[in-house]
């Protein structure tokens, strides 16, 4: 047997060694290998070798569906039982008890502030939502009109020509004030996305409103001399902001860890992670919801269309979840602000037909045997359109909020000393070596 991994082999509590026996039988040789928090170590693959000079065996996984990328204190989901946890506080606690201000102070420094650092951290954050004019005239020379998410994903790469000491990404001083700023101005480029796409003036920050008044203010202030924000609107957005600020290794924060493990400044990483959530198998799928329910049209077409969607001709949009096989905890939280959000506006026709498809799909044997629950997007969409939003908006929205998770992520990256510039192998499939061939002789 050829011994593998630290050396020092770790028991469990019952006296269990907490290793795996591998035999290659190619060879006949066997190797134990450590396991670790549930995992075993790519890298001691490596070691099985069919032949003298082989590079060794490495693990294959499209997609990483089965594989840990990093030690993460961050966030916990138990897709099993619908858990969702920040730093160990569920997500229900928060979205019920914090503000978006202090679940990102939360995330990004690990723990809850007290009330003096809570205030320290508003003001900070409150002094930097403005952009320089520049950035607003770049913005302004978008086509008139360009996608918001686009514009986004344009405008926060366009930040690290502003902010030059952003390269220095090992200065923790330098991690700090990128972090203000990157949550500070993402409202505001926001804003200034969405008002571009309507043709209006971009409004400037007001930093005598809460973070999520001031962005309502930038998207919504005419004439009036003072923007006064809806308190039930104000809480619902700021309750969506808390339970869509991170989410653990999905695609964006993939690549925002993998971006920035270049060591590229966060302005660059934090584009990159927005490019990706703009895909609409990431944070497009609100807007699949609302094409939807619009096609469906009314309640009594709900039968007929899962029918449809059981004989595989399509997909129950917002339904399912690669991590979730139980209700998602983040739609049970967005139906009760829904609630809210519709007393205030009137409720939206398409809530119905939502109710209606969840009521059916959850007692159908299709979505039951495979664990098809209502997720994040089912009706974050609905509640999006009831307050005006047009389906464009949508990933923007998302955006604000993740740029905490995507810096909380980047700063562990950044820190972990076990973590390296991120380079996958492949398994090549292509020609082997062959001669060129003179283009006459094609
Ligand atoms: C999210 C999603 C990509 C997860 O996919 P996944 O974990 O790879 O699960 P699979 O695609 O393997 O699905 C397992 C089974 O459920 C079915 N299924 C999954 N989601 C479904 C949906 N929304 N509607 C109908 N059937 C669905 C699959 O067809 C498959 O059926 P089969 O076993 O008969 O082939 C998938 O559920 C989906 O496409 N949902 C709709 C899009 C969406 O709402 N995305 C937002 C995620 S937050």
């Amino acid at each position: 047997m050829v011994q593998t991994g630290k050396g020092t082999r770790t028991n469990n509590q019952d006296g269990v060694r907490e290793t795996i026996t591998v035999t290659d039988n190619r060879t006949g040789r066997e190797y134990e290998l450590d396991i670790t928090d549930g995992t075993v170590r790519a890298r001691d693959f490596r070691q099985l070798k069919a032949y003298e000079g082989d590079f060794g065996l490495m693990v294959y996984d499209p997609g990483f569906a089965n594989t840990a990328s990093c030690r993460s204190a961050i966030t916990h989901i138990n897709g099993e039982q619908g858990i969702l946890e920040y730093r160990g506080y569920p997500i229900e606690e928060l979205a019920q008890r914090s503000s978006f201000l202090e679940t990102a102070y939360l995330l990004i420094h690990g723990d809850l502030p007290g009330a003096g650092a809570l205030e320290a951290w508003t003001e900070e954050i409150r002094m930097h939502t403005y952009l320089h004019e520049s950035m607003k005239q770049m913005m302004e020379a978008f086509q008139y009109d360009a996608h918001p998410m686009g514009m986004f994903v344009g405008s926060v790469a366009a930040m690290s020509t502003f902010y030059r000491d952003a390269k220095n990404v090992n200065d923790p001083q330098s991690r700090h004030d990128q972090t203000i700023r990157l949550i500070a101005k993402v409202p505001t480029i926001a804003a200034f996305s969405y008002r571009h796409n309507l043709g209006k003036p971009y409004v400037y920050p007001d930093n005598d409103l809460s973070y999520v008044g001031n962005f309502l203010s930038m998207l919504w202030k005419m004439s009036e001399p003072q923007y006064k924000p809806n308190p039930t609107l104000e809480k619902a957005i700021d309750v969506l902001f808390i339970l869509h600020a991170d989410h653990e290794q999905n695609c964006s924060t993939n690549a925002m860890r993998s971006v920035g493990s270049s060591e590229v400044d966060p302005y660059s990483a934090t584009a990159a992670a927005a490019a990706a959530l703009y895909g609409p198998l990431h944070g497009g799928a609100n807007e699949a919801v609302i094409r939807m329910l619009t096609e469906i049209g009314d309640k009594s077409r709900v039968p007929q269309f899962v029918k449809h969607v059981k004989s595989g001709e399509g997909l129950l949009w917002g339904f399912g979840h690669r991590i979730y096989k139980s209700y998602d905890p983040r739609a049970a939280i967005i139906k009760r602000t829904a609630d809210e959000v519709f007393e205030m506006t009137g409720p939206n026709p398409l809530l119905e037909i939502a109710l209606e498809l969840e009521r059916i799909a959850l007692e159908d044997e299709y979505f039951i045997e495979r664990k098809l629950y209502p997720n994040v997007d089912f009706y974050s969409g609905i509640i999006y359109q009831a307050l005006g939003f047009p389906v464009d908006i949508f990933p923007v929205l998302f955006a604000i909020p993740r740029t905490v998770g995507w810096l909380a992520q980047w700063r562990e990256m950044i820190e972990d000393p076990e973590q390296k510039i991120a380079r996958p192998r492949q398994v090549f499939v292509g020609p082997e070596r062959r001669a060129y061939v003179p283009i006459e002789r094609r």
